[in-house]
């Protein structure tokens, strides 16, 4: 019999996280928790309500009284905000940084935490983020820290946003918005991005996805049996 674990994927933006971590919630039959979507939730809430990105307090007051649920339709993880799908409008650009700005505040990463916690509940579920293994599930059965090079991470942004057939700006522009978004996230005081000790680091660099997928899931086995 296996036991259900609590799995944490954390990582850089682009590092395939939320493909591997949707994949290995479908073949484990876990539920998935995309933390980055509880900060973009935050963040487009924030825009809609004009309230300032620097305001700690405002931005807390809305993480305490956040609405926000998840369903998987087939394979999309749908994002419900007081029971609207914002599956697609927490990922424009715009919301990406919004998002990363929102992270940085103590306040909001506290009124974060208990709800996290409790969508994360007693196991059987894959969780997606940043501090995921350090800080929210520190006690977490199996923690992954998976990343790549940071001009592949571009280059698998800009093939994300030519699919999403809006506007593709340069390379370039792709890999400094990465590297500025990595650099926030990784020297924010508090939950900076960083690995756990008892993290396994994966390097999706030159793995395919598949065997990405298929190396977490047989580490993710051994642990749970
Ligand atoms: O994974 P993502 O791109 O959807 O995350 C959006 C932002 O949220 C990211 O810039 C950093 C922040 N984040 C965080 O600080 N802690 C998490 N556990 C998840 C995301």
């Amino acid at each position: 019999m296996s036991t259900p674990l609590v799995v944490t994927i954390d990582g850089p933006a682009g590092a395939g996280k939320s493909t591997v971590a949707r994949r290995l919630a479908r073949r484990l039959g876990y539920r998935l928790l995309d933390t980055g979507a509880i900060y973009r939730a935050v963040a487009i809430t924030a825009l809609g309500r004009g309230v300032d990105l620097d305001d700690e307090a405002g931005l807390a007051a809305i993480a305490a009284d956040l609405a926000i649920d998840f369903a998987f339709e087939g394979d999309v993880n749908h994002v419900f905000l007081g029971g609207a799908d914002v599956t697609t409008a927490i990922r424009t650009p715009e919301a990406s940084k919004a998002a990363s700005l929102v992270s940085r505040h103590p306040a909001v990463r506290a009124a974060l935490l208990a709800l996290q916690r409790r969508l994360g509940g007693s196991g059987g579920v894959v969780v997606e983020g940043r501090d995921t293994g350090t800080v929210v599930f520190p006690d977490a059965g199996a923690k992954f820290f998976l990343t790549a090079s940071d001009e592949e991470r571009a280059r698998r942004r800009q093939l994300e946003l030519e699919a999403g057939g809006g506007v593709v700006p340069s390379f370039e522009h792709t890999l400094r918005e990465i590297r500025e978004r990595d650099d926030r996230d990784a020297s924010r005081d508090v939950a900076p991005m960083v690995a756990a000790d008892d993290a396994v680091i994966v390097d999706s660099s030159t793995a395919s996805l598949d065997e990405v997928i298929d190396q977490i899931a047989a580490e993710v086995a051994r642990r749970a049996s």
